[in-house]
């Protein structure tokens, strides 16, 4: 319960709890505005998969988040990162961000080609060459695209899960923060179930 232990102690210390999934929660940091704090409760988070394979492979893509620091403690399986708070919602030409936003999961989905994604998006040649490297690996990484054929892969499969609180926002660009989650949810223990009943009385309670 470790990283159950340091989400509790930040958000009565006052740190805004900016979201919070199956398998972590985002805190605003008090020393700069411009980052957030993720502490994730389980090393077997998919997202760690992204991190390694993806993000930290690509840090100067645009559509991956910044990272600036990753810990992470086997012994009491959390992780904490440091990264660039990002937005729930585009700003600036709103209606084309998620227009851009729609393709990328269209894509991603297999519903349309990549000649489509470059038709449909309204990115210029240099923008379009580097989400075509993150969204080619996520797809590659991808095991399970489609929830109904769930039962073909393993449990630990990554399962594609682009619901909006995994596409976030730096101004008009959006940034897949987290593609995959587990092909079976059921053994995952859902901290946003904790949250409810352990943050609530927490004054700053989201
Ligand atoms: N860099 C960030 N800046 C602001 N909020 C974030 C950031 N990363 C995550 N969040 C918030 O925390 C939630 C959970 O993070 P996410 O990475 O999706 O983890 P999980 O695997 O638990 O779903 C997101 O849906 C979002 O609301
Ligand atoms: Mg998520």
């Amino acid at each position: 319960m470790t990283a159950h232990n340091i989400i509790r102690t930040m958000v009565n210390r006052g740190n805004t709890l900016l979201g919070i999934g199956c398998y972590s929660a985002a805190l605003a940091s008090r020393v700069s505005e411009e980052k957030a704090i993720k502490i994730g409760t389980d090393l077997e988070d998919p997202w760690l998969d992204y991190y390694n394979f993806i993000i930290k492979k690509f840090p100067n893509n645009d559509f991956t988040p910044k990272v600036y620091s990753f810990h992470w403690d086997s012994d009491s399986n959390y992780y904490v990162c440091t990264m660039e708070r990002l937005s729930a919602t585009p700003s600036g030409d709103v209606e084309t961000a998620k227009n851009n936003a729609w393709a990328i999961k269209q894509f991603l989905r297999h519903e349309i080609c990549l000649d489509e994604l470059w038709y449909t998006t309204d990115y210029d040649d240099l923008e379009f060459a580097q989400l075509k490297e993150v969204l080619l690996h996520v797809m590659k990484m991808t095991d399970v695209v489609d929830v109904d054929d769930r039962d073909e892969y393993p449990e630990d499969a990554r399962r594609l899960d682009l619901h909006d609180g995994n596409i976030m926002w730096r101004h008009d660009l959006p940034i897949i923060i987290d593609p995959w989650c587990h092909n079976e949810m059921e053994g995952v223990q859902d901290l946003s179930m904790w949250a409810d009943d352990h943050l609530k009385d927490s004054p700053l309670h989201w």
